[in-house]
């Protein structure tokens, strides 16, 4: 088990000297999904957000199936080997490299990039105990510097550029603010990408009850609450409509979705329990795929 880098390794390693007083969306992440790489601040926001919001840890375990579930998919139906995983957090149970392995096994390579130096730092930790050095890297890069991630995932020579990719942007558009313009990089990563790559998104959304006689029993203002306390974060999160999330597949093919994260692809949502099986919406995050023609 390796230890949550410390806060002076961290500032000698970046600089910085703010990380750790104010919680992480990785690392909160990672702790509400029993990970052990966290600080003091990450879990009291954790601990804060599950007392009022009895959906948010319903919310974050929902995406975090759906990330495989997108592994196995693309595998599966689409044949697809190769693996980026933008925004791919800190490690925790079911890591991409992970799953591919079990789908197919020896097969799979993946590069995991994250803008979080220390959720890059436990991602090569967690690689070099556990991992195949020819088939997995992890990359510090900016989702927004799209040429220069590109780049850097290239320079580890794991990705064929010329057999398709499946570009994972799991549960990272959200922290992406309109203002920083999304959609440029986005239009980068589609027209780079080689044909029959697939493009899979997760993302936040607000939408009331499909059902008009549904009560939604404070749900939806539970969870506008929930993204709000985000503000008070290192990274702020935001909403978008389901048409804003399907734009950014641009002129992809739509294969999949939207899909509630709860019930997209699970084999048998009646498991769940009861207010969740019936109410799919409550995981409040779609999951579509788009595939380049
Ligand atoms: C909630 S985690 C999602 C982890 C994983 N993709 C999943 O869905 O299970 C979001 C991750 O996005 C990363 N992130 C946020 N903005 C980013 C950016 N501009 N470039 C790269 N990563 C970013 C954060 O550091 C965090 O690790």
């Amino acid at each position: 088990m390796s230890e949550p880098v410390s806060r002076e390794r961290l500032a000698q390693v970046t600089g910085r000297f703010d990380v750790g007083e104010k919680p992480s969306p990785a690392r909160v992440y990672s702790y509400a999904l029993g990970g052990e790489h966290y600080y003091a601040v990450d879990k009291r926001f954790v601990e804060q957000q599950v007392a009022a919001n009895p959906d948010y840890l319903h919310i974050l375990r929902s995406n975090r199936g759906a990330v495989g579930r997108v592994v196995e998919y693309a595998n599966r139906e689409h044949g697809i080997t190769q693996f980026i995983d933008i925004g791919s957090g800190l490690p925790t149970d079911g890591n991409v490299h992970e799953v591919a392995d079990e789908v197919a096994p020896g097969q799979c390579v993946v590069a995991y990039v994250d803008n979080e130096q220390i959720a890059v730092a436990h991602s090569e930790i967690l690689l070099s105990q556990s991992a195949d050095p020819g088939r997995h890297h992890a990359v510090y890069a900016n989702f927004l510097q799209a040429e220069e991630l590109w780049d850097q995932v290239m320079a580890k020579r794991i990705i064929r550029p010329d057999q398709p990719v499946c570009l994972m942007l799991m549960a990272l558009l959200h922290f992406i603010p309109d203002e920083a313009n999304p959609e440029a990089a986005l239009e980068f990563y589609r027209e780079i990408l080689p044909r029959g790559s697939l493009l899979a998104i997760s993302h936040i959304t607000f939408e009331e009850p499909p059902n008009p006689d549904e009560s939604d029993e404070g749900v939806l203002a539970r969870w506008r609450d929930t993204v709000q306390a985000y503000a008070n974060t290192t990274t702020a999160a935001h909403f978008r409509s389901r048409e804003r999330i399907r734009g950014f597949l641009g002129d992809f093919e739509v294969v999949e979705g939207p899909g509630w994260t709860s019930h997209w692809r699970v084999p048998d949502p009646g498991v769940l329990p009861e207010e969740y099986r019936t109410k799919p919406w409550r995981s409040q995050v779609l999951v579509e795929i788009g595939k380049k023609p």
